[in-house]
């Protein structure tokens, strides 16, 4: 009989899995214990920006015309446990407060809460970001709790989707990585999986600890990536050299690769930060701080860009210590485009600087304004890029969406103040720009 699977946590993570677990064919019954989000799950709504979920949601959730049926909500504990045979921990591990260290305790309460009512044989997979040795833990805390004891068992399947493409990379993931301590749990991820499998997607099977690092480890190794080429970006404003040019040359070697050299403003989100601050923090209590310190310096190069952007941005507009009476635009408030997430978003980190220094600082940005409203009350926000730019002195822009990329510059240096503009992201077209008579500056590039 086909495995029955239940998803737990409807974040980002979880809402994509279990919209693409009923996708390739299985029953799904999704757990959360926000109210509002159950509710809106089940009407086939998605409590976020993320292209194409509400597409694959609608198509399976019970109850909506047309669906597959396959795909249920429930805040019921003991309904998941007595539905499932595969439980996918999907909650999210955000940054300690005031720590480096991450916050276990939604893991560790969601395999608690759902240990205790397994009365019968089940595989646990935990999706979420841990510190290496979470998962031996959480093994045996879940052998202590389950009255099924031993016939209960723990894997450890990392997820490596981006926002923007969470669907696209859970449907056909570069790799499948799972950490496993006996051929049954291997076989039963092998029938989950089949489909991408089957479709090409490498499956690598490991031991608990190397599937937790994969996840730690690639996203330092991209972190290290774009702040070695922000570190790049600071020695060709020293020297007058042009980091894109550089980066495009770099790419050509297949050992380097082209992605992830996108200078600018630096990484922000909800995993890039957090996730290498916590991957220090576990490595000290391992005694292996060593070998993790060049993460602080790739974090270090990667907050110094924020500053830098706010002193690119006071200078351009003539204040000496502050911005006060200056109006300053700022495109994009979400931490990279195709997403409404504003989590530690260096747009708006460089907004909210600007506002402390007595800038009076107007954002746009196509998906994010609530949520940017919600963390920056007191910032200006405007309903669309020409009325944030208006009587603007500059116009930052600092997250790159396509609609940016396609503004009429003549249009906007009508409603602007000056024909002054700052791409933080290395995205626009500067000659566009220039033709339309702004003058246009970004970072690591030389000045026209
Ligand atoms: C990241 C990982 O890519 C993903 O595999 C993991 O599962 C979760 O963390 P995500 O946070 O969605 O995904 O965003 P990503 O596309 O990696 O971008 C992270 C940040 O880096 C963004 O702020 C982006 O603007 C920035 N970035 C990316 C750059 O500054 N330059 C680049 O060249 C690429």
């Amino acid at each position: 009989m086909a495995l029955k699977i239940t998803v737990i946590g409807t974040g980002y993570l979880g809402a994509t899995h279990a919209a693409a677990m009923a996708e390739l064919g299985f029953e799904v019954l999704g757990l959360d214990v926000v109210p509002e989000k159950i509710e809106m799950l089940s009407a086939g709504r998605v409590p976020m920006y993320e292209p194409g979920l509400e597409e694959l949601l609608r198509k399976h959730v019970a109850g909506i015309e047309g669906s597959s049926g396959r795909l249920r909500f429930t805040m019921d504990w003991a309904e998941i446990a007595e539905f499932g045979d595969v439980h996918f921990v999907c909650v999210n591990t955000p940054q300690k407060h005031g720590e480096y260290a991450c916050d276990m305790s939604y893991v560790d309460s969601a395999v608690e809460s759902l240990a205790k009512h397994l009365g019968r044989p089940a595989l646990v997979v935990g999706k979420s970001t841990v510190p290496v040795g979470s998962a031996e833990r959480l093994a045996a805390r879940i052998v202590e709790l389950a009255p099924a004891g031993g016939e209960v068992e723990l894997a450890w399947n990392p997820e490596f989707l981006r926002e923007g493409f969470a669907v696209q990379d859970t449907l056909h993931p570069d790799r499948i990585v799972v950490g496993v301590r006996s051929e049954h749990a291997e076989r039963v991820l092998r029938e989950v999986y089949a489909t991408p499998v089957g479709e090409g997607s490498p499956f690598v099977v490991t031991d608990f600890p190397t599937a937790e690092l994969v996840k730690t480890s690639a996203n330092s190794f991209l972190a290290t990536k774009i702040s070695f080429i922000n570190a790049m970006a600071e020695v060709c404003e020293a020297a007058g050299g042009d980091v894109v040019k550089l980066a495009e040359a770099l790419g050509y070697d297949e050992r380097i690769g082209k992605k992830f050299l996108r200078a600018g403003i630096g990484f922000g989100g909800g995993c890039l930060p957090k996730d290498i601050r916590a991957f220090m923090a576990r490595a000290g209590e391992l005694g292996a701080d060593q070998a993790l310190t060049f993460l602080r310096e790739v974090d270090s190069i990667n907050m110094r860009r924020r500053g830098h952007m706010v002193e690119l941005a006071r200078e351009a507009v003539g204040g000496n210590s502050s911005f006060l009476g200056k109006r300053v635009a700022v495109l994009g408030a979400t931490f990279k485009p195709d997403s409404d997430d504003v989590r530690d978003s260096p747009a708006l980190n460089v907004a909210g600087q600007i506002h402390l220094q007595g800038g009076q600082v107007t954002v746009y940005d196509p998906k994010g304004m609530e949520n940017a409203k919600r963390l920056f009350p007191t910032l200006g926000y405007a309903p669309s890029a020409l009325d944030a730019v208006r009587g603007a002195d500059v116009v930052l822009h600092l997250t790159e969406w396509r609609e940016f990329r396609e503004l009429d510059p003549e249009a906007l240096g009508e409603a602007a103040s000056r024909r002054l503009i700052l791409d933080g992201r290395n995205a626009l077209d500067p000659a566009r720009w220039r033709a339309a008579g702004w003058t246009y500056r970004a970072m690591g590039r030389p000045r026209a």
